[in-house]
């Protein structure tokens, strides 16, 4: 699985939760973050890159895709080209959202790649259900996340701001569209209010892989626990550091990668 930094690790925690035995790398490419301003077409191109290294060098069974600015921007081509299934996490999301609405009203909130593409629009849509979506861009929650500012009196206030438009706008449940902002959930819930339900892909993208796996027959058997491997492009101790601290004890050695290979 990959993300542009820290926040696939939301999905990661999923994962390790639910198939512990699994073995899993996970490739945080934080020499590059943040993907949310880029051009999709160079976000695209990044996706491919890393999917190449996580099958020739990994030769993983499937791939996951833990950010929502690459789903957004390659989930498509991936699943063309690769030979081993590809899951993102936009389409999970969006089904866990319309799970969790009673009123009708919901909202979605991610990088300026993400909401600029059109995706939750077109996942919510294909549904075919009578949803009212409001949708806002969140640049600069990532940079929080990524320096461990994750409940400042500065991203509060950029909260406030940013999600002013959903608070008037009424939603009873909002789906955190980017893999970084379940770190940001408490100042978010503080500023949307108790009401509203806050949902995030992890748990929905976590089942996906594991009924994937199960269809395919490719579970890892036997009560061992997985081996986690952790690599970044960017600074390897750092990445460690708040790493360990936002996923847990299974973040433990971070191995170097440079692009390109
Ligand atoms: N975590 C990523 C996502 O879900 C993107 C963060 C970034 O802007 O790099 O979209």
């Amino acid at each position: 699985m990959f993300d542009s930094g820290f926040g696939g690790l939301t999905v990661a925690r999923a994962l390790i939760d639910l198939m512990p035995n699994e073995d899993l790398v996970y490739v945080g490419d934080t020499g590059r973050y943040p993907y949310g301003p880029r051009d999709l077409s160079e976000v695209r191109e990044f996706a491919l890159e890393i999917t190449n290294h996580l099958v020739r060098t990994h030769d993983v069974k499937v791939v996951v895709i833990a950010c929502n600015t690459a789903s957004a921007a390659a989930l498509d081509e991936l699943q063309q080209i690769t030979p081993v299934p590809v899951i993102g996490v936009i389409e999970p999301g969006a089904a866990a959202l319309l799970d969790a609405t009673r009123n009708g009203r919901v909202g979605v909130i991610g990088t300026v790649g993400t909401i600029g593409s059109g995706a939750y629009q077109r996942a919510v849509a294909s549904h075919g259900r009578e949803i009212e979506l409001s949708c806002a861009a969140c640049p600069g929650f990532v940079e929080f996340v990524e320096r461990g500012e994750t409940d400042s009196d500065q991203v509060h206030v950029l909260a406030q701001r940013l999600l002013a438009p959903l608070v008037d706008a009424d939603i009873d449940s909002l789906l955190l569209g980017c893999t970084h902002y379940p770190f940001l959930a408490r100042t978010i819930s503080d500023v949307m209010g108790r009401d509203v339900v806050l949902v995030d892909s992890a748990d929905a993208t976590a089942f996906r892989v594991r009924q994937l796996l199960i269809d395919a027959g490719t579970t890892q058997s036997g009560s061992s626990a997985g081996a986690h491997r952790f690599e970044s492009s960017g600074d390897v101790e750092a990445f460690r550091g708040l790493g360990r601290q936002l996923l847990g004890p299974e973040l433990d050695e971070v191995t170097a990668l440079s692009w390109p290979e």
